[in-house]
């Protein structure tokens, strides 16, 4: 049976829509951080909040109504194989809220990030801010649009020029390191961007507002949905060292400034340390 993409999409975007709805809702009617109940994962500085978890159960009770047969990989739940019939082809990957500490703070930087993987690849995308409304979207091979725009990048070709975004891991060693590799590496760009959004993150940097992106750390539902639409933008999004993009290291940036960058990250060990 083929599968289309572009109907995948349709569902992502409509799924994207409530969530990010519900998400919105939620954080309105807790007025301020302290009445959002909240847990600690990984480590104390890394939150999960109930609209997290709530977001994700909505998420997943729509596809298993609309798409009862496909996986699915959710932040919060983790991995749901379909055991009844044989292995869907098809995998959904939700980060119901990226930016859960601005989420908490108010701060107006957060979104959902739902992608659609056919056969382990990503074959679609949508990244949607529910505060702003903006609203990113990708099919591989048919470029990347926000709000009916199409993306194509920065044009900065000078990295001594570029705004690079970046992020941080939650574990206080990883980001002491980080922070030294951001220490040397500041002297040579124009300046850095720390948002606190995977997803926004590189949707921004596809749609050329930061000139580049890098982070070591990122899991599959940080990068699924806008690493596709940072590569449908014309962006080369990669690891290090002919590495592709994931856990070890994601850069995403246009032709021009992508292979000074990884040298230079390179050079930083940037994909080093805990
Ligand atoms: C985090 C954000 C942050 C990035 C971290 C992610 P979460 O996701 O995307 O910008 O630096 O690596 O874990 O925890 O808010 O979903
Ligand atoms: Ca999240």
């Amino acid at each position: 049976m083929t599968i289309d993409p572009a109907r995948l999409l349709t569902l992502a975007v409509r799924l994207a829509r409530q969530a990010g709805d519900l998400a919105y809702r939620m954080r309105s009617e807790a007025a301020s951080g302290s009445a959002l109940q909240v847990d600690t994962k990984s480590t104390p500085t890394d939150v999960v909040t109930a609209a997290d978890r709530a977001v994700e159960r909505l998420v997943l009770s729509e596809l298993r109504r609309e798409r009862p047969h496909d996986a699915i990989l959710g932040e919060e739940t983790g991995q749901h194989d379909v055991t009844d019939r044989e292995e869907s082809r098809v995998r959904w990957i939700v980060d119901p809220i990226d930016g859960t500490v601005n989420y908490l703070y108010g701060i107006p930087q957060y979104a959902v990030s739902l992608a659609v993987e056919v056969d382990g690849e990503v074959v679609a995308g949508v990244v949607r801010n529910p505060v702003t409304g903006q609203e990113w979207t990708a099919i591989a091979g048919q470029g990347a649009w926000r709000d009916g725009t199409r993306l194509t990048g920065s044009r900065c070709t000078d990295l001594s020029q570029a705004l690079v975004a970046t992020g941080f891991g939650y574990d206080a060693q990883r980001r002491a390191y980080q922070g030294e590799v951001i220490a040397r590496l500041l002297p040579k760009v124009r300046d850095i961007r720390r948002f606190g959004s995977a997803s926004l993150d590189l949707c921004m940097t596809a749609e050329g507002i930061f000139d580049a992106y890098f982070e070591k750390g990122l899991k599959a539902w940080d990068l699924a949905a806008g690493g596709l639409i940072a590569k449908e933008a014309g962006l080369q999004v990669t690891g290090l060292r002919g590495q592709p993009a994931g856990p070890d290291m994601t850069l995403a940036a246009p032709a021009a400034l992508h292979q000074g960058l990884h040298d230079l990250l390179v050079e930083l060990d940037a994909d080093g340390g805990p």
